[in-house]
This record gives structure tokens, sequence and C-alpha cells, in this order.
């Protein structure tokens, strides 16, 4: 009489961020209206550690892993358990299953599998000198650094606009990860000789699975030191989806619109 529900269980995408709470749905809609008191309900991991448990309508503290204790809250609402203290971790494949307690023992009724992906934003990139030009060799260093995020970014580079040119500088990205936290932070640097009398502005970028995440300009020459420029950061990658960045830093002077 019951379903026969779990041969090919549904599957779904659930995307969570560091420190904060995930979902993980069960989408279980009860059409025969059983009573909780009659569902056995419960969350797993990859590892078929139990996150969460409901017994006939109790929650049952007893078989749940000693990782996930007081870090879940089941919404009877939408049958979703939430995870809080998200870690990274914590990313990986989990199963809900709900079986009814009939006089027969426990029938499966419903699985759901959820894919949890753990997302760490970073911080917006910045540029730092590390040794300044000296009038006989025309030439800056710089480090730029963004901290504390998930996962490895595809590459970093420095993009150095001109009036008339942007050229774009590709170096070793240097990534350190935190073996506790597993978050990343990355850099890298450019020894750049700068032009005579022209005015530059360096900017440094952080490519993403779908954004391109860039630094405020480091800005070389007459019109940069003392006049902050307003700045508009397009996105121009439309083909992926990228999401726009957008930045604006307001003060007297030029406008001038940037596109990565
Ligand atoms: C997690 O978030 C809390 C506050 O929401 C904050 O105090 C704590 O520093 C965060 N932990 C990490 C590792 O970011
Ligand atoms: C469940 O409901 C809560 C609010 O009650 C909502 O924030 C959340 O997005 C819902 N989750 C799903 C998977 O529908
Ligand atoms: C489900 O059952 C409860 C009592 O067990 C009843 O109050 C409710 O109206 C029923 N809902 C539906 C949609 O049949
Ligand atoms: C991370 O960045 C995305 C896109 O910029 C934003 O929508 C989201 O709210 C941020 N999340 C956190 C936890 O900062
Ligand atoms: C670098 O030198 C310029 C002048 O050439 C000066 O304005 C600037 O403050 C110096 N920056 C640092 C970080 O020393
Ligand atoms: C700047 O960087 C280059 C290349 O890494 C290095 O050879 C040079 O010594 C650096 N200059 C100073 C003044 O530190
Ligand atoms: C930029 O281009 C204009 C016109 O093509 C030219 O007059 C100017 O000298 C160029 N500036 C630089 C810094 O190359
Ligand atoms: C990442 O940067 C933060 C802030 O500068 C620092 O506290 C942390 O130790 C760094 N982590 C790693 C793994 O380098
Ligand atoms: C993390 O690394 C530090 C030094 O890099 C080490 O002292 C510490 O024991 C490591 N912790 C773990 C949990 O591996
Ligand atoms: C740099 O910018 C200033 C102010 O906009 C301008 O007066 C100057 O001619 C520019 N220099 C060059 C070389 O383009
Ligand atoms: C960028 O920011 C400005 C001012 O905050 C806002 O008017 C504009 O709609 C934003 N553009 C995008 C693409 O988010
Ligand atoms: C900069 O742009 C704003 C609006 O986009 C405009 O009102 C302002 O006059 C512009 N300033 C200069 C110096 O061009």
């Amino acid at each position: 009489r019951w379903l026969m529900c779990c041969l090919s269980a549904a599957s779904m995408k659930s995307q969570a961020y560091f420190n904060k709470t995930g979902e993980l749905p069960c989408h279980f809609t009860n059409s025969q209206n059983i009573s909780l008191d009659e569902l056995v309900v419960f969350w797993q991991d990859q590892d078929k550690l139990v996150l969460y448990e409901l017994y006939r309508g109790k929650e049952n503290p007893q078989n749940v892993h000693r990782k996930y204790k007081g870090r879940t809250s089941f919404d009877k609402d939408n049958w979703t358990l939430r995870l809080h203290n998200i870690q990274i971790k914590d990313k990986g494949l989990y199963q809900c299953f709900v079986h009814h307690k009939g006089p027969k023992g426990l029938v499966p009724m419903h699985q759901m599998n959820s894919d949890l992906s753990v997302l760490a934003n970073f911080s917006q990139p910045e540029i730092m000198v590390t040794s300044n030009r000296t009038e006989n060799s025309g030439i800056i260093n710089l480090t730029c650094s963004s901290i504390q995020g998930y996962p490895e970014p595809k590459e970093m580079y420095f993009l150095v606009k001109t009036e008339n040119s942007s050229t774009k500088y590709d170096t070793v990205m240097k990534k350190s990860q935190n073996n506790v936290t597993e978050l990343y932070n990355v850099s890298i640097s450019l020894s750049f000789s700068v032009p005579e009398a022209s005015n530059v502005s360096i900017f440094c970028v952080l490519q993403l699975e779908s954004m391109k995440l860039p630094s405020l300009p480091y800005n070389i020459g007459k019109a940069a030191s003392q006049d902050y420029f307003f700045l508009r950061y397009h996105e121009t990658e439309r083909s992926d989806e990228a999401q726009c960045v957008n930045i604006s830093k307001t003060a007297s002077g030029d406008n001038s619109t940037t596109q990565f």
C-alpha cells in the first residue's frame, strides 16, 4: 500500500556560508496525512552519522552523533533540518529518511538526498606597497592579499590601467590554508616599473568561480594621489552570468569608469 519510494531518491543541491546556518530539506509532502506519532524521521551524513532523529513525534538524541549535538533544529512546517555553525568540513552529501512505524515494523516512505556546498566570502583584495619607488629605480613593489575565503580562487592578477591601455599582469598566487577552519588566504606580488609622466591606476582582481572581486585602485600620478576617482566597477563577462561587483568611492575629482 505504501509508495515504492526509495529506489530513485530525489537529490538536490544546497549552499551554506561558513559559520552560518545551512538547510537540509526533506521535501516530504505527507499526502496521506500520517500523524507524526506514526513516523520515524532522521537525517544522516555521508558517513551514516545521524544528525537528528524524530521518533514518533519526539526528538531522540540518543542516536545523534556528538559532532551534531546542539547544532540542529527541525522545521516541522517545511520538513527542513537546519544545521548551525557550518564548517567547511560539513560539505558533502546528506540524506533524510521518513519511515512509517506500522504494526509490521518500519516501512520506508520517503528519502531525500541533498548535496551541501559551503562557501566563505573572501575579503576585498587590498593592495599594499612593500617597497616604494626611488628616484633612480622607478620600480614599485606591490602585494595584494585577500583573506578567509573558500573555495580556492581560480586566479588573482594585477591590472594596470593608463590613459590608453589596460595590461593584465599574471603572477603566481600564493595561498595558505588554515588547518582548522580550512579557509584560504591568498596573495600576489608585482614589481612594477612606473612609466614616466603618466597617470596609472593599478587594480588587483580576484577571480572566483562566478564573479570577479576587485580591489580599490592604487593610483600613481598627479591626478591620483590627491583626488579619489569616482569609480564604477562593471562586470564584463556576461557569458557566465557573473555577478556584478559595485564599489563606489565618491569624492571631488574625476569620474572614471573601469572595466575588468
Ligand atoms: C562566527 O560568527 C561569530 C558571530 O556570528 C563570530 O563571533 C565568530 O568570530 C565567527 N567565527 C569565525 C571563525 O569566523
Ligand atoms: C523553510 O521555512 C523557512 C521559514 O519558515 C524558510 O526560511 C526556509 O527557506 C524554508 N526552507 C525550504 C527548504 O523551503
Ligand atoms: C490531517 O489529519 C488531522 C488529524 O489527524 C486533521 O486535523 C487534518 O485536517 C488532516 N489534514 C488533511 C489535509 O487531511
Ligand atoms: C557573500 O557574498 C555574496 C555575493 O556577494 C552575498 O550575496 C552574500 O550575502 C555574502 N555572504 C556573507 C555571509 O557574507
Ligand atoms: C611612495 O612615494 C610617494 C612619492 O614618490 C609618496 O607620496 C608615498 O607616500 C610613498 N608611499 C609609501 C607607502 O611610502
Ligand atoms: C622588488 O621586487 C623585486 C622582485 O621580487 C626584487 O628583486 C626587488 O629587490 C624588490 N625591491 C625592493 C626595493 O625591495
Ligand atoms: C593616449 O592616446 C592619445 C591619442 O591617441 C595620445 O595623444 C596620448 O599621447 C596617449 N597617451 C599616452 C599616455 O600614451
Ligand atoms: C590569514 O590571514 C589572517 C589575517 O591576516 C591571519 O590571522 C591568519 O593567520 C591567516 N591564515 C593563514 C592560514 O595564513
Ligand atoms: C595547525 O598548524 C599549526 C602550525 O602550523 C600546528 O601547531 C597545529 O598543531 C595544527 N593543528 C592541527 C589541528 O593540525
Ligand atoms: C594626469 O592627470 C592630470 C589630472 O587629470 C592631468 O593634468 C595630467 O595631464 C595627466 N598626465 C598625463 C601624463 O596624462
Ligand atoms: C551601483 O551602485 C550605485 C550607487 O550605489 C547604484 O545606483 C547602481 O544601481 C549599482 N549598480 C549595480 C549594477 O549594482
Ligand atoms: C561625475 O559623474 C557625476 C554623475 O555620474 C556627475 O554629476 C559629475 O558632474 C561628474 N563629475 C565630473 C568631474 O565629471
